[in-house]
């Protein structure tokens, strides 16, 4: 310091304090998010752990009740309040084994083990489903999760082959994976919920090499990010196309208030889908797709204070509608992902998706009840009035995913683990 005039060393002084004061305050603020943290997960979790014994035994009752072997997995309540229990088939059948991985990875109890290993094996026979596009939710969830912890190699030739069928609904003219119907009949639907099932193809690309699913889900991507947005990066829900050209026939909704509103598991969707896309590819363009639909999210007047939405951004006299804590819960986990990847928007990310895992606190069964779901208040299909304000199996896979992400993050580890 010899020689440095008075007024700069005061100013170098003043300069550390002031560094010095910077660095404590960021640290008091990072500990306090993490200790905070840390309680949601640790209290997720324990309730889990109390509802996930119940829910077994509910399964058991309803297949005893329905008599029926091919009814294997929880998805929702029935009309009079029972268990709905449902097959291989049905879209929802890899959110319960996704739960059970999740728990076991969180215990590292055995006896969670085993029960993840029982209700995933129950899938196996989907992998040559070609019949539909939610292969990806239901491989990726159970077969997905347990290769994850587990590194079982028939998990993983059951994930390969299961990319092999998605594949089949893929047409190089539309560039675009086909949502719903038989290849070659009725319309060419694609939805924006399909961007989720992508996640499969690039796993199967990782543990087989070959490209060609991966080549899949980013022209899928691309096509999706062409033609379901709108200019404030609202996603439509349905996207019809002529097969022969590959033009646009129509964009409307199935499950949201209208053609043009912006249906809130539709936005949940889109957000985890592109922020995975870039997970998977690291394209720019897929970080920018996730950040204008976050903030769509995040800004929308429609949006309650609690960020837990309604079940359409767009629908009017909010008082006599039903939530979708489905789309919260997707939200959060998505947030928690893109807030490690966005430089800018991180904080407000991780904050926002921590605020939806502390309210949904609000929304959970109470212990015991329900059957052993774990959040209530979710909506499946609001224009057909079927599961309103109701508890959704994966409402609580997308929670239990959220929780776990958060756990990694307060843990100084990769959000997500491949
Ligand atoms: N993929 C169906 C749904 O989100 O309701």
């Amino acid at each position: 310091m010899q020689g440095t005039p008075v007024n700069l060393r005061y100013l170098k002084l003043v300069d550390m304090k002031h560094g010095l004061f910077l660095k404590i305050t960021a640290c008091l603020i990072f500990s306090a998010t993490t200790v905070f943290g840390q309680k949601q997960v640790t209290e997720g979790f324990n309730f889990t752990e109390k509802q996930l014994p119940v829910m077994l035994s509910e399964i058991n009752a309803a297949r005893a009740n329905y008599n029926n072997p091919k009814l294997l997995l929880p998805r929702t309540l029935t009309k009079s309040g029972g268990l709905s229990i449902v097959p291989v088939s049905d879209w929802c059948s890899g959110f319960f084994p996704g739960e059970l991985w999740y728990l076991f990875e969180y215990t590292k109890d055995p006896n969670w083990l085993s029960q993840a290993k029982k209700f995933t094996a129950y899938l196996e026979p989907e992998k040559f489903n070609k019949g539909t596009h939610d292969l990806g939710f239901e491989i990726y969830c159970s077969f997905g999760n347990g290769y994850r912890l587990t590194h079982d190699t028939a998990y993983k030739s059951i994930i390969i082959q299961s990319a092999r069928s998605l594949s089949s609904r893929f047409d190089p003219k539309v560039g675009a994976i086909k949502s719903w119907g038989k290849m070659g009949q009725g319309k060419y639907t694609v939805i924006i919920d399909n961007m989720m099932n992508l996640e499969l193809l690039f796993e199967a690309t990782r543990l087989s090499g070959d490209s060609s699913f991966y080549k899949i889900a980013i022209v899928h991507a691309n096509t999706t990010l062409k033609n379901h947005f709108r200019p404030d990066y609202s996603s439509y829900h349905v996207v019809n196309y002529d097969q022969a050209t590959g033009g646009v026939i129509e964009k409307v909704t199935a499950q949201g208030y209208n053609n043009e509103s912006a249906w809130a598991r539709g936005q949940a969707w889109g957000l985890y889908g592109y922020t995975m896309c870039y997970r998977e590819t690291k394209d720019n363009k897929y970080l920018v797709q996730a950040g204008h639909i976050a903030d769509f999210i995040l800004h929308n007047p429609g949006l309650p204070k609690d960020l837990i939405p309604y079940w359409d951004y767009n629908v009017p006299d909010k008082i006599n509608q039903s939530r979708d804590v489905s789309a919260a819960a997707i939200t959060a986990s998505a947030l928690l992902e893109l807030g490690t990847y966005s430089k800018k928007n991180g904080k407000e990310y991780n904050s926002a998706a921590i605020k939806i895992l502390d309210n949904l606190k609000s929304y959970r069964a109470k212990v015991g009840e329900t059957h052993g779901f774990l959040l209530l208040h979710s909506t499946g299909n609001a224009p057909i009035k079927v599961e309103i304000d109701a508890p959704l199996i994966y409402a609580d896979y997308y929670y239990l995913e959220a929780l776990t992400r958060l756990k990694r993050l307060n843990a100084h580890r990769p959000v997500v683990q491949q």
